[in-house]
């Protein structure tokens, strides 16, 4: 990908999309905030993967669990015991490395000797209670998706769903990473969108291909390149402990091909290991053969913050326009933080109090945003850089003629259109 990632970096500091958490005193590593700006994207990228993912299917239905979770449900899942990255140290500056992070064998910082690789486990733990012993130990959920095993029984008995069906969550997550960086790529506390698609074992294959197909087109209907992205299957010796096969969706970072979202087959691994240490039957029984057995699962697993950069990189552009260098966020018109900007021509009466009536009226239906300071051209800058589709100048004539002018922000063409038929005007477009 041509986009250095200091580009993304700097957009998103000078617009209020990403800064780092606790600024003001020195950021801790691999944490960060989403700004105005940023807000609003990841909301999108997280309506648009509800969107399609519950919203438009019949076997699909959501869950929002919660963070904190029995600690038991985390020996059961292994991750207590298996859930670690392999660390080492330099001897002599200190620094902590992951195995694979780097090449060679020396520290990748100062050249220092490092200690032999050791297991560090990934959980964040705290106590839950008022007693910080061992018995009060409880751990921040490293995934969301035992969140859904722990509700496979009250799904199906409430919603009445047969199999196939999945189980949809978004949330956050949170791991211990012994190595942070590229941005929001890697983090400490990030958030997750994850399917639990539940299917009769022997079906399992031809459903892992199903959403391997249907998520990698999910980034490409929300505009991002194709040959930006594309699948890398685990050898056996990467696949987490409880996966029979996973593969990755991976797009073209500046650092190179790296994990979007995995798509693995988890098997009954979960559902079992929980029937077994609750001791709560979580077969399923069905009624067409009557036969009763625990459901093979696929799950694909996606990071927001990770698809918000990639989204952010991919519509990243710089054009030549007159003599100058025209920055713009070509981000599909269902991501972009605001739909469309609402500029008067002038500071002046009574130019403004229509702009500000259009303005009120649009911010209804969607997110839209208002500015009248500095030069209309400086102004369609500021919206091409932050990713706005439309720009609607309301200028001296449209006192009288009641029209105003839609500026497209990739072609750079304007309509001019009545004030009326506004939100006629935007809405496909808007959806396309
Ligand atoms: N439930 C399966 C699971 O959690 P994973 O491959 O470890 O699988 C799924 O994580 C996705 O979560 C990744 O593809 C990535 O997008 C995101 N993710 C994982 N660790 C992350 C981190 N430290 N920072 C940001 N995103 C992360």
């Amino acid at each position: 990908n041509h986009v250095e990632m200091e580009k993304i970096v700097s957009l998103s500091r000078r617009r209020g999309f990403v800064f780092q958490s606790s600024e003001i005193y020195g950021p801790p590593g691999g944490c960060w905030d989403y700004g105005p700006l940023g807000v609003l994207l990841k909301n999108n990228v997280k309506q648009a993967w509800w969107q399609s993912m519950v919203q438009e299917r019949d076997d699909v239905v959501g869950v929002d669990a919660s963070i904190l979770m029995n600690p038991k449900v985390w020996e059961a899942s292994g991750h207590v015991t298996g859930f670690s990255d392999p660390m080492q140290d330099c001897m002599v500056c200190k620094m902590r490395w992951r195995p694979g992070d780097f090449e060679g064998t020396v520290c990748p910082a100062c050249g220092g000797k490092l200690t032999e690789p050791r297991q560090f486990n990934l959980m964040f733990k705290t106590f839950m209670g008022p007693l910080e012993d061992t018995a009060s130990v409880v751990y921040l959920r490293p995934e969301t998706a035992q969140g859904i095993f722990t509700n496979f029984d009250n799904v199906l008995n409430t919603q009445r769903k047969k199999l196939p069906f999945g189980i949809g969550q978004i949330g956050k997550s949170f791991r211990n990473e012994i190595t942070t960086g590229n941005f929001i790529f890697r983090s400490r506390e990030f958030e997750q969108m994850e399917l639990e698609y539940f299917v009769k074992p022997g079906t399992d294959e031809d459903w892992h291909a199903h959403w391997l197909k249907t998520r990698l087109e999910w980034y490409v209907s929300l505009g991002m390149k194709k040959e930006h992205l594309q699948m890398r299957d685990h050898c056996k010796e990467e696949l987490a402990h409880y996966a029979k096969a996973c593969a990755d969706i991976q797009y073209l970072f500046p650092m190179g091909w790296s994990e979007l979202e995995g798509i693995a087959n988890r098997q009954d691994f979960d559902l079992k290991q929980h029937s077994k240490f609750s001791g709560k039957n979580l077969e399923y029984f069905d009624e067409e053969t009557k036969e009763r057995f625990t459901p093979y699962v696929i799950e694909p697993s996606a990071g927001v913050d990770r698809s918000v950069l990639a989204f952010m990189l991919d519509a990243y552009t710089e054009e030549p326009d007159k003599d100058e260098i025209r920055t713009v966020l070509k981000l599909h018109p269902r991501l972009a933080p605001y739909k469309a900007a609402i500029l008067p021509l002038s500071k002046k009466e009574p130019l403004t109090t229509l702009a500000k009536e259009i303005y009120a009226s649009l911010r209804k239906a969607w997110m839209v945003t208002y500015d009248e300071a500095q030069s209309i051209g400086r102004r369609y800058r500021r919206q091409d850089e932050i990713g706005t589709p439309y720009c609607i100048t309301v200028d001296f004539d449209s006192l009288n003629d009641k029209m105003v002018t839609v500026r497209d922000r990739d072609t750079m063409t304007q309509d001019r259109i009545p004030i009326d038929e506004i939100k006629a005007y935007l809405f496909p477009r808007l959806k396309r």
